[in-house]
């Protein structure tokens, strides 16, 4: 964190525009006084700077929006220091520069810490490149760009909408271009007519979200120095916007990747690492079921087993994440709910809660981290697997009605319930997506897995479908735990009829249940709940219906003991994201990749394995 100057006449420095710590409130307000906070919220000292807090609580508050990450450390200024700064002249004003420029001086070396120390080590140990790499990225870290040739596009042609500077201006200078762009057609879930927008290809479609902000690139500097190099790793980047039913119709992305895949192995004679992350887990599930179907991809039955060697599987969210139903329902998230004061007002003026819900629904493949698993998982209206002893308020309810208003006369709901209003309140078209391309419900037995082979619709639930059959695979579950993820919240009715939304956050909630602005936290990485990253492998993946051919599941937990004065958390972080940087998972993936997985011990730190026998799923 930047520690801010001191002197009477100044204003909050803006990265406290992206950190919705309570420490950060309270701090602010023991500095500057209540009244002060409001004052400098209504009469800014400085023109400029109140043009800066302007447009960057606006933007940075729409990376959080939008980015399915943590909060704080997404975009602070913090991170801007190792901006390529000619790219950034060009989206922002002068004067912002020279701020940043001076902010960044004395952090700069913070920042890149362990750059290729992990590699090196493993290096002098004797850990070479052995399986060839293939990397499948999470939701937010691929680069979409424009291909399309209509007169609106051509401004944009081969331009990153999408994980760049250029969405940044796209989005200042002209929103509705900007989101025409990004959201798909709702009735097909396509390409909207004339606009084209693919996912960036190769490796430097996921190093970098913008400059500066590592997604992937720590892992490939890892990776090159044990030998990796284009020819034996690559990234197969998708457009995560899509349903996966439509990454094949439209990108044939799943036929890409089995000829990728089988010419790697073919010209390296050495079975694959799979690195999934977040979303691209599921992705990796769903692929595993699409090339054994007879129907899509004909690899049969021992395709898995004769090219995987390792799926290696970092923060996955094989259950979904509960901010998954919040950010189609409303467009918010605790990320949204506890911004400081200055970053919400930037962020509705520039793209409201209305707006983001509706560019939201408009990406089906967000939809696609929904919740899974129902009430046997996440919990019934009175209890939940993960409640702790002596809490008050059970995460089983995801969405709770505070009763101040008679006429409201709705219930608390719990997973399945708040997943069925969301449809029962949704326009056909979303309705129509989400059932046609996904289902989130459980199968108890061995015959419904069964009968679910052929329903492309259970691919990504591991609860519904099986792994394949491919008992030389080895499976490793590498994710953080210990960072506060939100896990139920506080609704109520829309009464604003300028917004056409029916429910929104209640942020007023504050109370001893534990609940902060409408927001009550659970555990997990700070993104997904660790019931959603643990539960398949430390339990689900167990049961043979679920693992017909008993592959090997590994699981290494990481706690997350964040590096106070590194933005990204430094090589300790268990963040959903920033764990990628992380110097332990580094270490971990380069074992496996250079064919020492075998070696590593399984390690639990939370209590996931209590917390799955819980779960109202049994062995049959
Ligand atoms: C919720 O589930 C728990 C555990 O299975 C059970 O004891 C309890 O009766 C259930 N409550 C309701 C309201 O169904
Ligand atoms: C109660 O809800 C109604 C409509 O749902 C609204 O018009 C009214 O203002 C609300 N009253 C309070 C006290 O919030
Ligand atoms: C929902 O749950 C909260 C917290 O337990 C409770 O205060 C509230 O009364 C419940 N609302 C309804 C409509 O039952
Ligand atoms: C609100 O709910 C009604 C009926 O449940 C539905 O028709 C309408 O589309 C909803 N509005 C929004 C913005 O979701
Ligand atoms: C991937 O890891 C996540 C947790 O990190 C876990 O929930 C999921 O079940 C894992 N999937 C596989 C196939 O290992």
């Amino acid at each position: 964190m930047l520690r801010r100057r001191t002197g009477k006449d100044k204003v909050p420095q803006p990265d406290s525009l992206v950190s919705g710590s309570n420490s950060e409130e309270a701090r602010l307000r023991a500095e500057f006084g209540d009244a002060k906070v409001k004052q400098l919220i209504l009469k800014p000292r400085s023109k400029r700077r109140n043009g800066f807090i302007f447009v960057l609580g606006g933007l940075f508050g729409i990376f959080i929006a939008l980015f399915f990450a943590n909060q704080s450390e997404v975009i602070s200024l913090d991170s801007l220091m190792d901006l390529n700064l000619e790219s950034l002249m060009d989206a922002i004003p002068q004067g912002i520069v020279s701020d940043v420029r001076q902010f960044s001086q004395h952090e700069r070396a913070t920042v890149s810490y362990d750059s290729f120390s992990v590699g090196l080590h493993l290096q002098s140990q004797g850990v070479q490149a052995k399986h060839p790499v293939v990397m499948i990225p999470g939701v937010i870290s691929t680069g979409l760009e424009s291909w399309g040739t209509g007169e609106n596009s051509r401004q944009y042609f081969r331009r990153r909408l999408w994980g760049s500077w250029s969405m940044m201006r796209a989005l200042v200078m002209d929103k509705a271009e900007w989101k025409n762009h990004v959201m798909l057609d709702r009735e097909t879930g396509l390409d909207p007519p004339g606009i084209k927008l693919r996912a960036a290809q190769g490796f430097d479609a996921t190093d970098f979200f913008i400059t500066g902000y590592w997604i992937w690139n720590k892992i490939l500097e890892n990776l090159a120095t044990i030998g990796y190099d284009p020819t034996n790793a690559f990234t197969a980047a998708y457009d995560w916007r899509l349903s996966y039913l439509n990454l094949e119709v439209r990108d044939k992305y799943f036929t890409r990747l089995k000829s990728y895949i089988e010419t790697a192995v073919q010209v390296q004679g050495e079975k694959i690492t799979l690195a999934s992350h977040s979303m691209g887990s599921q992705v990796v599930l769903y692929f595993f079921k699409w090339v054994e179907s007879e129907e899509h991809g004909k690899g049969g039955k021992d395709w898995v087993n004769k090219h995987i060697d390792s799926w290696v599987n970092i923060s996955g969210c094989m259950l979904g994440a509960v901010k998954g139903l919040t950010a189609v329902l409303s467009g918010e998230m605790r990320d949204t709910a506890q911004l400081n004061a200055f970053a919400v007002y930037g962020l509705e003026k520039f793209l409201s809660k209305e707006e983001r819900a509706e560019i939201f629904r408009a990406m089906p493949g967000i939809s696609s981290m929904l919740p899974k698993g129902g009430e046997a998982v996440w919990g019934n209206a009175t209890w939940a697997p993960d409640d702790q002893p002596g809490q008050t308020l059970s995460f089983g309810n995801l969405l709770n009605f505070h009763e101040t208003n008679s006429s409201w006369t709705k219930r608390n709901l719990t997973t399945t319930e708040s997943l069925q209003y969301l449809l029962d309140q949704s326009e056909d078209w979303y309705r129509n997506q989400v059932l046609g391309s996904y289902s989130h419900g459980v199968a108890h037995t061995r015959r419904e897995v069964e009968a679910n082979e052929k329903d492309p619709r259970t691919w990504l639930n591991p609860l519904e479908s099986r792994l394949p059959y491919a008992p030389d695979m080895k499976i490793y579950c590498f994710y953080g735990v210990g960072k506060p993820t939100e896990r139920s919240y506080f609704y109520q009715e829309e009464t604003d009829p300028l917004v056409n939304l029916n429910v929104s956050m209640d942020t007023t909630i504050t109370n001893g249940d534990g609940v902060d602005r409408g927001v009550l936290m659970g555990e997990g990485d700070g993104t997904v709940n660790l019931l959603s990253t643990g539960y398949m492998c430390a339990k689900g993946w167990r049961m043979k219906r679920y693992n017909p051919a008993g592959t090997k599941i590994k699981v290494f937990e990481m706690p997350h003991e964040p590096d106070r004065f590194s933005p990204r958390g430094g090589p300790n972080t268990g963040d959903h994201v920033d764990i990628l940087g992380r110097a332990s998972l580094n270490d971990l993936l380069l074992r496996v990749a250079g064919g020492k997985g075998d070696l590593i011990e399984e390690t639990f730190v939370s209590n996931i394995r209590e917390y799955a026998d819980r779960v109202q799923i049994f062995d049959d």
